[in-house]
């Protein structure tokens, strides 16, 4: 099997680590590097992960990075095809991801310009939160064009919708087919017109109120496994949507993602990052999708992109 290009996970918390498990078990890339700033860490895990593949048959080979925030050790990514960003802290309980802003503005801009410089064609997927405010950032510090920076959070929010859903009608989470789009925040719009379980629309299986309550789930669906932890935040869910969105990119099939994207002119909604659905490949996006929304859905999204604006100013200059 031919294995092919290089992918860098920067941050090698639980949400890194996971990320970079899954894209080396793929076995799709000829090499996966892992960096942190944890002297060692990166290192250490890369080791371990390597040590794991003649028992799970992989040959993708991990290579462990330690990095300085004035940019040492970066050359470790030279040459990679995509970059997945998760550098930042999660949330504590109690703490929405605007919370985070501030502290992870400034870790995200010093990873991006760091990134423009040693991988200067990459694809560049953020993760770290708030996930709409830190996907504007990385394109402002990397100077990417908007197509090849995109941000990881329609593809996990959706899982969590579809979980949810096949949860409570005790059908198999494959039949199910769920959205949201909007922000990875208060502003997610889930898109209850665009659900189906096996084909059916959703509206015939469930009833207005119950679907509302599996929203509200979602919406704080990472909130409520932050307050079971108490420490850190989920990773399982989130690493798996990360890896397939770099598998996307890598497998360069256009294959339609919800995922952050840059919106220009789309949903008449200009200039900006917001969850939307997106034809995904080599170059990062190959095209925002447009559907048909209900006029609350498409009011929902709107109100959306118009609080990721307010904020755009704000990321602007941390
Ligand atoms: C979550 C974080 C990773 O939603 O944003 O779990």
């Amino acid at each position: 099997m031919a294995r092919k290009g290089i992918v860098t996970v920067v941050g090698a918390g639980f949400y890194g680590s996971t990320t970079a498990q899954r894209l080396a078990e793929y076995d799709i890339f000829s090499k996966v590097v892992l960096t942190d700033i944890r002297d060692g860490w990166a290192e250490g895990l890369a080791l371990d992960l390597n040590q794991s593949r003649p028992i799970e048959g992989f040959e993708t080979e991990v290579v462990g990075k330690t990095t300085t925030t004035d940019g040492q050790g970066y050359e470790a990514i030279a040459g990679s095809d995509i970059v997945v960003i998760t550098a930042g802290l999660p949330r504590k309980p109690g703490m929405s991801r605007m919370d985070l802003l501030g502290v992870n503005g400034g870790i995200v801009r010093g990873v991006a310009e760091n990134v423009a410089k040693h991988a200067p064609n990459a694809v560049i997927i953020v993760v770290s939160n708030p996930l709409d405010e830190m996907t504007t950032m990385a394109q402002i510090a990397s100077g990417f064009p908007h197509a090849r920076v995109i941000g990881q959070a329609g593809m996990l929010d959706t899982a969590r919708f579809s979980y949810f859903v096949a949860e409570k009608l005790g059908v198999p989470v494959g039949s199910v087919k769920t959205l949201t789009l909007g922000s990875h925040g208060d502003t997610m719009v889930p898109v209850p017109s665009a659900c189906t379980v096996d084909g059916k629309p959703l509206a015939g299986l469930l009833d207005a109120d119950t679907i509302e309550q599996l929203v509200v789930r979602t919406r704080g669906g990472g909130a409520e496994v932050v307050s079971l932890l108490k420490s850190g935040s989920a990773y399982y869910a989130p690493s798996a949507a990360a890896a397939r969105m770099a598998k996307a990119v890598a497998d360069d099939n256009g294959q339609v993602m919800p995922v952050c994207a840059w919106v220009d002119g789309q949903f008449g909604i200009e200039s900006v990052y917001l969850g939307v659905e997106a034809e995904i490949g080599a170059g990062g996006v190959k095209r925002v999708v447009e559907r048909d929304l209900t006029e609350t859905e498409l009011t929902a999204l709107r109100e959306a992109a118009a609080s990721v604006k307010a904020k755009a100013a704000d990321v602007a200059n941390l």
